[in-house]
């Protein structure tokens, strides 16, 4: 870890000396502070692994979109096996590269600060997507959904989906599960779901059986299914192997239900209630199959959209209308942010009506 720190901050200081060397006369750079935004600017786009499909969809769309809108995209994934390390050094290709705006889809939300100095210095306008970029002044907009809120829908629709299959019970069995460590937006998911949930703890309506109920117990690193898997079968064989029946989880998303309803499944345990978020193809299936519970749908058509908006309103000269302020730690960042909405077999097929990925599956 250390190690790799070191690196990465080699790596940001030979950056720095090139940005130096180069002042603001390099070639198609970034703007000056005050000269705004070029017509036909060059936009970066540092987006993370693809940890949820969330993630693929955007990159196309920000390619496309901002085309249409007359910018220059400059569309970049981090590996899977070096992420942090990987979009660190993208930054810094798109800040020498002549970017004049970059939306960052953080790999590792507390490890970018230089490279947004380096940013800020060539007077390159920030936008932090999806993910707020924690511990640094030098971001100019944050633009999201509204992640306290998906996290108190997938409380809200645990509660349900336990009221719903197993009404008879007393008392609800449940487990916990919370996102990487290394992205910010996984501990407000987990504070959102728990505003919900610890008062039902606390009255005795909840059990959590494994006791585990800290959030750095609950944590999935690197949001990775096989992770989540295998806290799973280790809760299920420490927990719940005399017959004890586990009835609901809180899965922060759809990548991991499916990693813990497999885990379920191999185990032999009827079907927990589980939620998820994103729409994933696979959850929206099970879903309608009467397997994983609920998801949340944070339509990436619309996230991106408003973010190419916001570059076109920034561009034009203009200030974006209804922000509000976010705390990351070093200062407020004015932010964007838009309404999830909880999705169960229920309303499914009325929610993904025009998308067309998931409107197919969910008809009779
Ligand atoms: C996103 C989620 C996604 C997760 C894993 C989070 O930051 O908000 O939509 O499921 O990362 O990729």
């Amino acid at each position: 870890m250390k190690k790799k720190l070191l690196g990465a901050i080699a790596i940001s200081a030979v950056a720095g000396l090139v940005l130096a060397g180069c002042g603001t006369g390099r070639d198609g750079g970034g703007t000056d502070e005050g000269e705004g935004i070029s017509e036909d600017a060059r936009i970066g786009v540092a987006l993370p692994d693809r940890t949820s499909e969330n993630w693929v969809l955007a990159g196309d769309l920000f390619v496309d979109g901002l085309e249409e809108a007359g910018f220059e995209p400059d569309v970049q994934y981090a590996g899977s096996n070096n992420p942090v390390q990987d979009q660190q050094q993208q930054i810094e290709a798109m800040i020498q590269n002549g970017a004049e705006l970059i939306v960052i889809g953080a790999a590792d939300t507390a490890q970018l600060s230089t490279q947004l100095q380096a940013a800020k210095d060539a007077g390159i306008t920030v936008v932090s997507y999806d993910r707020l970029i924690e511990n640094s002044e030098n971001i100019d907009y944050y633009i999201a959904f509204d992640n306290f809120e998906v996290g108190v829908l997938q409380g809200t629709a645990l509660l349900e989906g336990l009221e719903e299959r197993f009404g008879d019970e007393d008392t609800w069995n449940i487990e916990l599960f919370s996102g990487s460590p290394d992205d910010s937006n996984a501990p407000v998911f987990f504070d959102g779901a728990m505003s919900v949930l610890q008062p039902k703890i606390d009255d005795g309506t909840l059990n959590v059986v494994s006791g585990q109920t800290e959030i750095a117990a609950t944590a999935t690193q690197d949001w990775s299914a096989e992770n989540a898997q295998e806290r799973m079968d280790n809760l299920i064989q420490g927990n719940y192997s005399g017959g004890t029946e586990v009835h609901g989880v809180l899965s922060p998303n759809d990548t991991l239900a499916r990693a813990i309803l497999a885990s379920a499944s191999d185990a032999g345990l009827e079907t927990p209630v589980v939620t998820g978020q994103d729409s994933e193809v696979e959850s929206v299936r099970s879903i309608m199959a009467g397997d994983q519970y609920s998801t949340i749908s944070k339509d990436t058509r619309i996230l991106v959209a408003d973010t190419i908006d916001l570059i076109s309103t920034l561009q034009a000269g203009d200030e974006p209308g209804d922000t509000e302020a976010l705390d990351n730690g070093a200062t407020d960042i004015p932010s964007i942010l838009l309404d999830p909405i909880i999705v169960t077999q229920e309303n499914a097929a009325e929610v993904y009506a025009d998308d067309p990925n998931l409107a197919p599956l969910t008809e009779d």
